[in-house]
This record gives structure tokens, C-alpha cells and sequence, in this order.
């Protein structure tokens, strides 16, 4: 089999709703991926910021065996240890609460705004305020969320009770708040929304604005979580604590796995049996690799690990910066960066793809680059070696 052969197949079988390379990975290891050919390819965006550890990271693939020869699923009726396990190792790393599992990021938005609905319910509060260009998944809840036109096109009415706010601009969500407001939820840091960071004095006054009107300051922590900003969580570089945070991505390195983690000081009783679920959620599998997943960020520093090499990421992108005059900005932190272009980027994604190296394209011209938290200076310096040389051979076109 070639790659053409299954994108064969795929052009028969498979709904087209992603835009696919013509390459089909079969091989990962750390940052380097495997085509079906051969070919190897440093992988700069592993499974769109999934694989936080890398690619088949030993500890979770040891977990993982270990696991599948014991219990893959229990249904959620039963007590599942590596599931209480895991809840507890998140609570500790986050703050004093609880935990609902699920499978993805849209199930953990999904979750969110189910418990802040019912939050609500008692005072008949609602209406949830979300940032413009932000990202929150593609299910029906999630995508009303998502103040994006693309993300929302074609499936109107998308759901009620969505108020579409300016990021950093705290007067524009004064403006819609509500007597009905029960929760204001954004990124951190937006990622498909171009790595666009919320700013301080935006999050503290997000942070007393909920405060003072009991509204739930909700995080979606799916792509910045799990120590790809340097901290285990973005929200801890502002000071501040969500009551609600969603995860997903790097919490499980590979395998399917979303969490709902709801602080204790909101109120107890809002979520009760039947009033959600999830049939997979956190089942014995997947939990057993993302306590892998916290153990080797612990074991191998990778907290540490993560800024020493963002701060090497973010010096050499500026360098590329001073050297190309289309790259406007340098964004983001840790390892969540990206570099804003003058001019569409998709080009730059292919050209460095033809030479070997992985990397993203977002909000047309905004080229992201996630590594594995694992990622060393030497393959940094290799994937910008590789970048160089697109950004040479478009300028001499
Ligand atoms: C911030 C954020 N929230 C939610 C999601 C949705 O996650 P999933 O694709 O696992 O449903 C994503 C996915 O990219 C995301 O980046």
C-alpha cells in the first residue's frame, strides 16, 4: 500500500470533512512521524496538539498495555480505580473540586455548559458569554459557543443563549451581560483563533465581574492544558482560578479523553445521577494512560522542560522574524507559538511539509507551532533550519 492507494480509499469511504495531506502516517516516535513510503517527518504539530508528550511516549504506551491485559471498559456504574486515580491527580494539580470525564474537547464544552445551564436553572441565568474567534468544538453546543461564521456556516439556528464578546476587551463584555448571565467562557489563550492571548487585566476583570454577580468564569483549557504553556494550566499565569475547566488533547497523549473539573466552591448539588453521562467517559483504558501522562510530566520535569524551550522556540522565531519582513508578530508562550504572517501562510505549511517538517495554518495567516513538550533544542534548531528554507525560497519566487 502507497498513500495514494489509501487516499483511494479514502475519496470512497470516508465523509470529507478535513482538508488531507496525500500522506498516510503510520510510524510516530517522540517528535518524528512515519509516512506509509518511508519518509520520515518532524512532527511540529503532533495530532493537532494531542500528543503533548510526544508520539508513543514509552510511559503511556506501557500503561496502555498494562491496562488492555487487565480491563479495557467498565461502564460507569462501577467503581473504575485508574478513573478515581486520575480525577485525584487532576484535583491536585488544579484546584480543591470534581471531575467528569468524557472522550473530547467538544464533550468536555458540552459538559461545561449543561452544568452551567443548570447552575442557572433555580434563577432562570442562561446566557453564556464567549469570545470572538475562539474555539470550543464541533458539536452543536460547542459550535454555538464558537464565535466563528466558518465554525457556524450552514447550520443555523445554532443553539440560543450565546452572547459573542471582544478578547481583551472588558467593556464589550460589560455590554452584554445580562440579568440573565450565568457564565463567561473562553480560552486562555485562543488556538484556532490565531494563538491570541488573553491579557491579564482582561482575566481579573473577568475574574470580579463573576465574583461579583455569581456568574462561572469557565476556562477552555483543551489545547493550553497539561503543561504546553509552562505551567500545568494557563489560567495559573494569570492568578486567578475558573470555577469550571475543560481538557482534553494532551491530558490523554494519544488516546480519547475529555474532563469536566468543576471548583468546590461552586455549588455541590447541580449535577446529579441522570442528569449527564458519557458511556466511554474516563473508562479504565484511557485513564490509565493520562495518570501515564502525569507521572512522566512529573518524572521527566517537563514543566521546567516546557519554558526552557519555549524561551529557545521564542528566541529563534524572533530571529526569523528580524530576517523576513512578511512575519509581523511572534506569538504565544511555552510551547504553544506561532508567528503572524503579512501574507497567507497555507503555502508555507506545504512547502515545509514537502521538506519534512509538520507544522499548522490558522485564521489564514497564522502559522502555528505546538511541538511535543518533549521536544529538544537540536530538532528545534532542525525544524527551524527547515522553516528558513521556505521562507528563503518564497522570497526569491
Ligand atoms: C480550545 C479547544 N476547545 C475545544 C476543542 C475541541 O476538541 P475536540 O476536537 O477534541 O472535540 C478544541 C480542538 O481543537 C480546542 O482547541
Amino acid at each position: 500500500m502507497k498513500s495514494q492507494d489509501v487516499a483511494k480509499i479514502y475519496s470512497e469511504y470516508v465523509l470529507p470533512t478535513y482538508k488531507r495531506f496525500p500522506i498516510c502516517l503510520v510510524k510516530g516516535k517522540g517528535s518524528r512521524v512515519w509516512d506509509i513510503e518511508g519518509h520520515a517527518y518532524l512532527d511540529f504539530f503532533p495530532g493537532w496538539a494531542v500528543s503533548g508528550l510526544g508520539h508513543c511516549h514509552p510511559a503511556v504506551v506501557n500503561a496502555i498495555k498494562h491496562q488492555a491485559r487487565k480491563m479495557l471498559h467498565i461502564s460507569n456504574n462501577f467503581l473504575n480505580l485508574k478513573q478515581a486515580e486520575l480525577a485525584r491527580e487532576i484535583i491536585l494539580a488544579s484546584f480543591p473540586g470534581q471531575v467528569f470525564f468524557c472522550n473530547s474537547g467538544a464533550e468536555a464544552t458540552e459538559a461545561a455548559l449543561k452544568f452551567a445551564r443548570r447552575y442557572g436553572a433555580e434563577t432562570g441565568r442562561f446566557e453564556i458569554i464567549t469570545m470572538k474567534q475562539s474555539f470550543h468544538g464541533r458539536t452543536f453546543g460547542a459550535l454555538s459557543a464558537t464565535a466563528q461564521d466558518k465554525i457556524q456556516n450552514g447550520f443555523a439556528p445554532v443553539l440560543s443563549g450565546f452572547r459573542y464578546a471582544e478578547l481583551n476587551d472588558l467593556s464589550s463584555v460589560e455590554q452584554l451581560l445580562s440579568d440573565k448571565t450565568i457564565g463567561i467562557f473562553l480560552e486562555p489563550i485562543q488556538g484556532e483563533g490565531g494563538i491570541r492571548m488573553a491579557t491579564q487585566e482582561f482575566m481579573l476583570g473577568l475574574r470580579r465581574l463573576c465574583d461579583q454577580r455569581d456568574i462561572l468564569l469557565i476556562l477552555d483549557e483543551v489545547q493550553t492544558g497539561m503543561g504546553r504553556t509552562g505551567k500545568m494550566f494557563a489560567y495559573e499565569h494569570y492568578g486567578i482560578t475558573p470555577d469550571l475547566m475543560t481538557l482534553a488533547k494532551s491530558l490523554g497523549s494519544g488516546v480519547p479523553i475529555g474532563a469536566l473539573v468543576v471548583s468546590q466552591k461552586v455549588r455541590k448539588d447541580v449535577m446529579t445521577p441522570g442528569t449527564h453521562g458519557s458511556t466511554y467517559g474516563g473508562n479504565p483504558l484511557v485513564a490509565a494512560a493520562a495518570l501515564a501522562v502525569f507521572k512522566a510530566i512529573k518524572q521527566e520535569r517537563l514543566l521546567h522542560h516546557v519554558v526552557e524551550m519555549g524561551d529557545y522556540l521564542g528566541g529563534k522565531l524572533e530571529g526569523l522574524k528580524q530576517k523576513f519582513s512578511f512575519i509581523e508578530e511572534v506569538r504565544g508562550i511555552g510551547l504553544m507559538r506561532a508567528l503572524k504572517l503579512t501574507c497567507p501562510g497555507a503555502a508555507f505549511v506545504d512547502s515545509a511539509l514537502a521538506k519534512g517538517l509538520i507544522i499548522n495554518c490558522t485564521q489564514e495567516n497564522v502559522l502555528r507551532i505546538m511541538p511535543a513538550m518533549t521536544v529538544t533544542a537540536r530538532l528545534i534548531d532542525q525544524a527551524m533550519a527547515i522553516l528558513t528554507k521556505v521562507f528563503k525560497e518564497s522570497r526569491e519566487k
